[in-house]
């Protein structure tokens, strides 16, 4: 038997958190790195992320959090992103792809296109969520493959949502301004699809894929908001950040070794009626 500090051991090993300055990113890389791991925090918003670094207490955690900039929607970057890794680390582990498309890095923007109802939604909003959410993740995958392999294996994780399982119910956002398009659950289902596609086709070369399907996360949103979220939540509440640190520990981890092709829902029961 593997002992529970073996089992989810991420010691000296290389993982990327595409996205990592967000809210449940930066949760995520911190568990990461706390497991062992040295982490690669990918993102558009590198000042985010340096700030939410110099916050933090643990030094240890501190350390092994490297932030490099890269926008996902660029092809070249990517491939420049992973020549830099390749160098610097000679090895990867991981891939965890988190980042999404919102308008705005920072704040829920209601006057950002990104949230137009159903039947005005521009089309440029599609091409952007899609680029950033499908595209992006399939980029980051497809071009982390050849260190994967060179390593002897590894993990990827994709962040898709309860709305890339079941419709968004348009019945809690009331006049916040806010609600989710139609381009977020149709690219973040289409990623539940990716992980299944990468993880049988990737099967062979010691490569795990899953996704990991997070509920809503308190971030100041409407009291109305929050009331009616909650109210349509088994759990009777929303999310924090941290509550997904267990869950991307298992699935980065040796604790999943038997899992691939899977989605892990984690909601509070948002989906379970
Ligand atoms: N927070 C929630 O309530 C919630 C709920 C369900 C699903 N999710 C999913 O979980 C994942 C993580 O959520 P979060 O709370 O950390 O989101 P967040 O909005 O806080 O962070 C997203 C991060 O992605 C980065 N990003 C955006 N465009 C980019 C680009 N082109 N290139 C590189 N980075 C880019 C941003 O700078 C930001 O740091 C997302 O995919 C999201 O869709 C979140």
């Amino acid at each position: 038997m593997k002992r529970t500090s073996k089992l989810f051991s991420l010691n000296d090993r290389i993982i990327i958190v595409a996205g990592g300055a967000g809210q449940i990113g930066f949760a995520m890389a911190q568990i990461l790195a706390d497991a062992g791991a040295t982490v690669i925090i990918a993102d558009i918003d590198t000042e985010m992320a340096g700030q939410k670094i110099s916050d933090l207490e643990s030094t240890q955690i501190r350390e092994r959090l490297i932030v490099k900039t890269l926008d996902v929607t660029s092809e070249v970057q990517i491939k420049e992103f992973y020549q830099e890794v390749g160098k610097e680390f000679g090895t990867l582990y991981g891939l965890v792809n988190s980042f999404h498309f919102k308008g705005n890095t920072r704040k829920l923007d209601t006057s950002s296109n990104f949230f137009a109802g159903l039947e005005s939604y521009p089309s440029e909003a599609w091409d952007q969520v899609h680029d950033v959410n499908l595209r992006g993740s399939f980029l980051m995958a497809q071009q982390a493959i050849p260190l994967l392999k060179k390593s002897g294996g590894g993990v990827i994780v994709n962040l898709s949502s309860t709305y890339g399982n079941v419709s968004a119910n348009k019945s809690i956002y009331g006049d916040s301004g806010i609600n989710s398009p139609v381009s977020y659950g149709t690219s973040k289902a289409a990623l539940i699809q990716l992980s299944r596609y990468l993880a049988t086709h990737l099967a062979g070369e010691n490569i795990r894929v899953n996704t990991l399907s997070p509920g809503g996360v308190y971030n100041n949103q409407s009291e109305e908001f929050v009331k009616n979220y909650e109210a349509l939540t088994p759990l009777g509440r929303m999310a924090r950040a941290e509550e997904y640190q267990g869950p991307i520990l298992f699935l980065m981890s040796d604790a999943s070794s038997y899992m691939t092709g899977a989605n892990l829902i984690v909601d509070g029961g948002w989906t379970a009626w």
